[in-house]
């Protein structure tokens, strides 16, 4: 069975670009044809200035917003990275392999590095290398298929690299993954600047819908929308990107394409007005559940701690396998675990 690994980094609250762009397929689609493991990325959240105790926050509620969506713990793990330390063990062996030129040249570091550069700190050395501990995530479970939105690509095209250089130089040890994206809405524009992604930690958050923002808020978001010049509601990513970015999303709501509703609307405000109607539709039942599950924290922690227990099962041989493989040597077996030689027949 296809195994199928995907994460969410806890930096920001969830948004309209994560669901589209991962996690509803993740819910609907993924854990009901394969072997899927998802987990919430906390160490990958230490990467910019952070303040602990809205890490500790936005995991708990990353994961719960999780089994809100659908992911359902029977047929898929949902742990939390921390709880699992097989992924920065990996990670230090795939720093071996990787190199620093291949780093610098990842999109994310060259967009976040000047960002944090400007805020007046320094950039930490974990924002170039968190691509390895991203490779060490997918490969420690030897996984076949990483359901991601767009901006991930690299970074699994990255993991492949590292997962086929060790394999060359050490001996076949991992599965050499590939990313997958949904059809439409892979790359959720911002609503103030629909040039650039829709991400969850922009100044502002008025470009921004998160799964948690009351219906009246979505709307005033989507109904404020930037458009562009002209008036007609065609989809052309390159000259019309806030239509566009209107029509992608109103598509992924509704199953269908962006093409297909190129024409179908005479005015911004009716085509923004659907928009709007579709989102709230769609995330109510999310919110309504979470709602549910925050009262219920017993249960999610239960959920985390199973899923952290599979994951340690699931990760370690592939891990272990590495360690031998790289060349370190591995522990002698305590003295309890020696069979005496007259019993081991
Ligand atoms: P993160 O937390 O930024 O995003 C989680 C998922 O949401 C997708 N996504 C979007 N899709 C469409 N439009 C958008 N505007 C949008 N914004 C985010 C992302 O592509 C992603 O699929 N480095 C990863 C987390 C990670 C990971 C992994 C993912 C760590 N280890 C291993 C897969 C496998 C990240 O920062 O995602």
């Amino acid at each position: 069975m296809t195994r199928i690994f995907s994460g969410v980094k806890p930096t920001g609250h969830l948004t309209l670009g994560n669901y589209l762009g991962a996690i509803r397929g993740w819910a609907e689609v993924d854990q009901h044809r394969s072997d899927s493991v998802f987990c919430v990325v906390d160490l990958h959240a230490l990467t910019v200035d952070h303040d602990p105790a809205r890490v500790r926050r936005l995991s708990r509620q990353a994961a719960t917003l999780l089994l809100a969506s659908g992911i359902d713990p029977d047929r898929s793990v949902l742990f939390v990275q921390s709880h699992v330390d097989e992924h920065a063990r990996l990670s230090y062996l795939l720093e071996c392999v990787a190199s620093d030129g291949e780093m610098r040249r990842m999109i994310q570091y060259k967009e976040k590095a000047p960002v944090e550069q400007a805020r007046g700190g320094s950039v930490r050395l974990s924002l170039l290398t968190y691509p390895v501990l991203m490779a060490a995530d997918i490969l420690a479970y030897g996984a076949d298929e990483v359901p991601v939105g767009d901006d991930q690509t690299q970074h699994v095209e990255l993991t492949r690299d590292l997962a086929a250089r060790f394999n060359q130089r050490y001996g076949q040890t991992f599965t050499l993954p590939r990313a997958t994206r949904p059809e439409v809405a892979a790359r959720v524009m911002d609503l103030q600047d629909p040039t650039s992604k829709m991400g969850k930690s922009h100044e502002s958050g008025a470009g921004i819908v998160y799964l948690l923002d009351e219906p009246d808020v979505v709307r005033k978001k989507i109904m404020r929308a930037v458009t562009d010049s002209g008036s007609e509601v065609v989809y052309d990513r390159g000259t019309r990107p806030g239509v566009s970015n209107l029509l992608e999303i109103l598509a992924a709501c509704e199953g269908g394409n962006p093409e297909g509703l190129s024409g179908v609307y005479e005015s911004y405000g009716a085509l923004k007005r659907d928009t709007a109607d579709a989102v709230v539709e769609l995330l109510r039942p999310v919110r309504e559940r979470h709602r549910e599950l925050v009262r219920d924290s017993a249960y999610v922690e239960g959920v985390l701690r199973t899923g952290a227990e599979r994951a340690r099962e699931m990760s370690r041989p592939t891990v272990d396998a590495a360690y031998r493989a790289i060349g370190l040597l591995p522990p002698a077996p305590a003295p309890a675990d020696v069979v005496p030689v007259n019993m081991a027949r």
